[in-house]
């Protein structure tokens, strides 16, 4: 009997297995981050592959929250017409459609990575991006305008409307994206936000942006509708934000309303010292998960089906998440299962192959 392929129930949702296409930008959204059948072919291939969640890309909730100019949107009713083929198309193969949201702060505005590095110009079709301060990330950023009070309240207006109109398109869960160093997260860390009001200062006042969002979030979807949140459960740098902080905010999450904690790291510090290697992560969400007794998800270098299969199986996360893995292989899920001796399942278009 594998773990990894047992079903998961989040609130009306239950996930077939605990296997989640992690979420990855795609550079490939069309004019005003509009998905196009690149995104229906990805996230499709993916849910073909028997991935039991289905995470899109980091998907803005306003146009300047793209990281790209190419990445996905969800803040208009046109965006919600071209995510319901993808969406139809997921859920159609029995996987759970589900979108991050995301907002990329002082990140925004660079270039696709086959394009360049940095910030884009205006006149490449870049703008001016918001954050916590008005310092860019990195000298070759885009100098940030600060939000103030007002720019916060529209932040999370957005992420809520966002959420409603995610329900409208077919997603069936949403993931608030409050990491790698984007917006959420740039409030989070005392490395990125030297703010002197309410929203900076100890760590209660720099939460205070992320649960006004996941508690707009939680209002905007209804009880029916899982709601995860993605964060960096370490800055990777001294003096930066850490796991202790993680567990006290997975639990402010939980009494929020978010339903499963996605354990990544980084992104706020170039300086950081990242431990890479194989399921790097794994401890951060086993942590978070034993201290604050919320469920999670690991992410990060999981590839093997066995290791996989420990993490879920021994009580470290709840789910795992694999990116560059389903990248290469987006079968990966199909053949764990029949590697773990769980049922393969695979579609009956396909079955004279097996
Ligand atoms: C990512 N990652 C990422 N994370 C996220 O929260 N939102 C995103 O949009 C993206 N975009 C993205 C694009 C690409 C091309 C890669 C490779 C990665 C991070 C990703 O979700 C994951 O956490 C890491 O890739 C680590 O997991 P793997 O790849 O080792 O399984």
């Amino acid at each position: 009997m594998s773990a990894l392929f047992t079903p998961l129930s989040l609130r009306a949702v239950t996930l077939p297995n605990r296997v989640a296409l992690a979420p990855m930008c795609q550079y490939s959204a069309g004019p005003d981050g509009l998905p196009t059948d690149w995104h229906r072919v990805h996230l499709g291939s993916r849910a073909v592959g028997g991935a039991g969640l289905i995470l899109t890309e980091a998907t803005a909730v306003v146009p300047e929250g793209r990281i790209s100019p190419q990445d996905t949107g969800l803040w208009s009713d046109a965006h919600v017409d071209a995510w319901r083929p993808v969406t139809g198309f997921v859920a159609a193969q029995g996987a759970v459609p589900a979108v991050q949201l995301a907002h990329a702060g002082f990140k925004a505005s660079t270039y696709r990575p086959w394009d360049g590095r940095g910030g884009v110009p205006d006149a490449e079709g870049g703008w001016t991006p918001v954050g916590p301060g008005d310092e860019p990330f990195l000298p070759d950023h885009r100098r940030p305008t600060a939000l103030d009070e007002s720019g916060i309240a529209r932040v999370v207006e957005a992420f809520a409307v966002a959420a409603a109109r995610a329900l409208d398109a077919g997603f069936a869960a949403v993931e608030i994206h409050a990491a790698h160093g984007y917006l959420l997260h740039e409030f989070l860390s005392p490395l990125t936000n030297h703010r002197t009001d309410g929203y900076g200062g100890d760590r209660a006042a720099r939460m205070r942006l992320t649960l006004e969002v996941a508690r707009a979030v939680r209002a905007a979807v209804g009880e029916r509708t899982p709601v995860l949140a993605r964060i960096s459960a370490t800055d990777w740098v001294e003096g930066g934000w850490t796991v202790e902080d993680s567990v006290v905010l997975a639990g402010e999450l939980a009494a929020a309303g978010v339903d499963l904690v996605d354990a990544s790291s980084g992104g706020a510090s170039a300086r950081a010292a990242i431990p890479v290697g194989p399921g790097y992560q794994v401890p951060l969400a086993a942590r978070i998960r034993r201290d604050a007794g919320v469920l999670t998800g690991a992410v990060g270098l999981i590839v093997e089906p066995e290791q996989a299969e420990e993490i879920v199986a021994g009580g470290e996360a709840d789910l795992v998440l694999l990116g560059r893995e389903l990248l290469r292989d987006p079968y990966w899920p199909r053949r764990a299962a029949a590697k773990l001796g769980a049922a393969p399942g695979w579609p009956d278009q396909y079955a004279r192959a097996f």
